[in-house]
This record gives structure tokens, sequence and C-alpha cells, in this order.
């Protein structure tokens, strides 16, 4: 028996074989690709903490709507995006559009003198905006919509809110485009509070939480059926724990069990037991580290103070130990919760949702490598 190659993909961006806990986002996406009316989907802010899916999300969808007939144009918020989603919409509807459209009249055709005479001293006859308009001008009487996909999104770049809010007037021109964007928690809060692109504040949000177990444990069977292996089930009950209904996790503990025994018909107990000691020092290394590095002393304090808790934390228990006020606990609890390392359970109740952080914390606490002071 040949040996298959391993299934799961754990490095960042890469779409998975079975997207996890994903179906009613794509579900509505696809309904709103498909529509002939504009539905709120189309405009959606993602937001979640390292490594819980958005590159993956994003790029599953650019390649829906490219299936449903829309032309897809994918960017991250970094300097020159602009150029590269007028470039990439240039190439990608090239089959569709003429191939000078949008060009300024001094770049096209053959330079000779008198077009150079012409342009010379002028103002510039074009700009990002016309030049889209130009290409969007073609291609919505073909029905053919054009998707932009932002991601990494970074509030403090101009040229991401200006894409955002040129984006918007295309809308209002009625134009057939989508817009989805995806970032950490406080990049997403942040730029909805920029007054340029408040319309934003309206649009679709979806946060990218926790996978339910039930389709952790559907996507582990799923991704080893997929290199024609089954996964035991004790051992499916175990590593589904030891996920925590993080993705990345998820492609971490399949990969390295698939790797301890690759020519068995069955994933085991073994393989886990092995395969989720490795992911967890991978998950410090490329999770938690780069976590715990962004948070400021009052976060740690707010975070420690939550070990002293078996499980949850009560807020009023929080506020008591911190000695602090509980609107100052409140701010700590909303930077923490943007972060992606904890989450609500209940009311006035939060408990640790990043996977093994808190053991994570623990470990810095006891080593004397965290020094909490007032
Ligand atoms: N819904 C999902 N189900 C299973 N695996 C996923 C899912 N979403 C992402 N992954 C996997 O998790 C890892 C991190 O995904 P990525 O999109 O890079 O996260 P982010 O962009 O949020 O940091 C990748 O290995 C990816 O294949
Ligand atoms: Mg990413």
């Amino acid at each position: 028996m040949s040996i298959e190659e391993n299934p799961f993909t754990p490095s960042f961006g890469e779409i998975p074989v079975y997207l996890a806990g994903r179906r009613e986002i794509i579900d509505a996406c696809s309904r709103a690709f498909l529509s002939e009316r504009r539905r709120p989907e189309l405009t959606t802010l993602f937001s979640g903490a390292r490594g819980t899916g958005k590159t993956a999300l994003l790029s599953y969808l650019a390649e829906l709507a490219e299936q449903s007939g829309w032309i897809a144009v994918n960017v991250t918020a970094l300097p020159g995006m602009l150029d590269d989603a007028e470039i990439q919409l240039r190439r990608n509807a090239a089959h569709l559009i003429s191939p000078e459209s949008g060009l300024s009249v001094a770049s096209v055709g053959i330079p000779d003198l008198i077009s150079l005479s012409v342009s010379e001293g002028e103002a510039p006859r074009s700009n990002w905006r016309s030049r889209m308009d130009d290409m969007l001008d073609q291609l919505s009487p073909q029905g053919i919509g054009v998707l932009f996909t932002v991601d990494e999104v970074d509030p403090t770049l101009d040229e991401m809110v200006q894409l955002a809010a040129f984006y918007q007037h295309f809308v209002r021109e009625g134009r057939k485009v989508a817009l989805l964007m995806a970032g950490l928690p406080h990049n997403i809060s942040s730029l909805l509070n920029n007054k340029t692109v408040s319309f934003l504040r309206r649009s679709n949000r979806r946060a990218l939480d926790r996978i339910p177990d039930g389709e952790v444990s559907a996507a582990l069977v799923r991704t080893a059926q997929a290199g024609n292996r089954d996964v035991d089930a004790t051992a499916l009950a175990a590593a589904t724990e030891s996920i925590g209904g993080f993705p990345f996790m998820l492609q971490l503990v399949g990969y390295y069990a698939w790797d301890e025994s690759p020519q068995a018909n069955t994933l085991d107990s073994a393989d886990f037991a092995r395969g989720i000691a490795i992911a967890q020092q991978e998950m410090t290394y490329r999770i938690l580290d780069a976590t715990f590095a962004e948070l400021s002393p009052g976060d740690l304090r707010f975070a420690a103070a939550m070990l002293e808790d078996e499980k949850d934390s009560r807020i009023a228990d929080l506020v008591e130990r911190l000695g602090r006020s509980s609107s100052v606990v409140a701010q700590y609890r909303k930077r923490l919760i943007d972060a992606g390392i904890i989450g609500k359970r209940a009311r006035g109740i939060v408990g640790f949702d990043l996977p093994y952080f808190r053991d994570y914390l623990q470990e810095k606490l006891d080593n004397g490598e965290l020094l909490l002071e007032d």
C-alpha cells in the first residue's frame, strides 16, 4: 500500500481540506454572490485572533465568488495595495475588458510627439477611481461583479481607508461590487471608529470564534479520510478536547498525529498523544508568544487574576482582586476579548478562549518570567 500525503495544512493562510464551522457564513455569502439583488453579506467584516482562520476563509470565499461568475481581487492591507488591486483587476478581467480601459491617454498607444505634447503639463487624466470606474463600466453590463478582499486590516493605513471609501462610492453608483475584510478584533474595532468609513458600521460583522467540538471532530475525521485513513473513536475525543475549538491547533494536531505512523489505516491514541505534544509546542512558538508580547502590564494583571479561579471568572471577583474600579476592569476585559484571549460565558462571567493560554501564563508566573507589580 502506498503512503498517502499528509492532508492536514498547519501553515498560515492555507485553505484546509475541510473548513470546519463556517457553513453558515459560506452559505450566506454564496447566496449573496448568486443573488440578482444586493444582499448585506456583500460587505462583511471578519474579526478573529491569530490562527482562527481569517485568511483561509477569505481565500475560500474569493474562490467561491469566482465560481459564481465574479472577479476577485485579493489584497493585504499594506502600502501599495491600491495599485495591487488595480493590477489584479486588469489582469483577472483581461478577457472581459478592452486592454486600454482606464489607462491615461498619455500612456497608451504609440508615444508619438503629438500625444506627448498633448499630455505634457496637463492635469492627470485619470486616477485610481476613474480607472476602476472604467473597468466596472465594462463589467457591470455583462453581469460580472468585482469582489475585493482585504486581509490583515490596518486602520492606520490611508490606502486601506481609501479603498473602503471608494467602495462606498461604487455601491452608491449601483455597481456590482463586494468587500470582505478580515483582521484582528482590535484593528476591526478601531477601523469602525474612523469617520471616513462610518458606513462600515452598518455592514455585516462576523466574529470567528471557537468552533464547536462536534465540528472539530467532523473536520478531523473528514480530513483524515481525504487521505484514506480513519480516526479511532477514543483518540478522536482526546484530540478534539486538546484542540479547544481553535482552527490552527486542529491542523497542527492532525498533522503531527498523522506523521506518527503514516502507513497505518487508523490514527490511534498513541499517534494523537505524540501529535498533541508536538502541536502544543508549535502553538506556543507561533501563537502564544506573539499574543503574550502584545499585552500591556494591565492586561497581564487582569489575566493573571483569572488564574485564581479553577474555571471561569466572575468580573465582580476580578474587580475585587485587582482593586480597581469596575470601569477600568471593564476596559481590560474588552481588550482581552478583542485579543481573542478570553470570551464571555454569561453575564458578568468570562473564561479563557485561546487554548493553552491559561497554562502558558501560569508557567510564566511560576518560573518568574512574569512579574506583576502595581
Ligand atoms: N475553519 C477551519 N477549519 C479547519 N482548519 C482551518 C479553518 N480555518 C483555518 N484553518 C487552518 O488554520 C490555520 C490558520 O488559518 P489562517 O487562515 O492562516 O488564520 P488567520 O488568518 O486567522 O491567522 C491554517 O493552517 C488553516 O489551514
Ligand atoms: Mg491571516
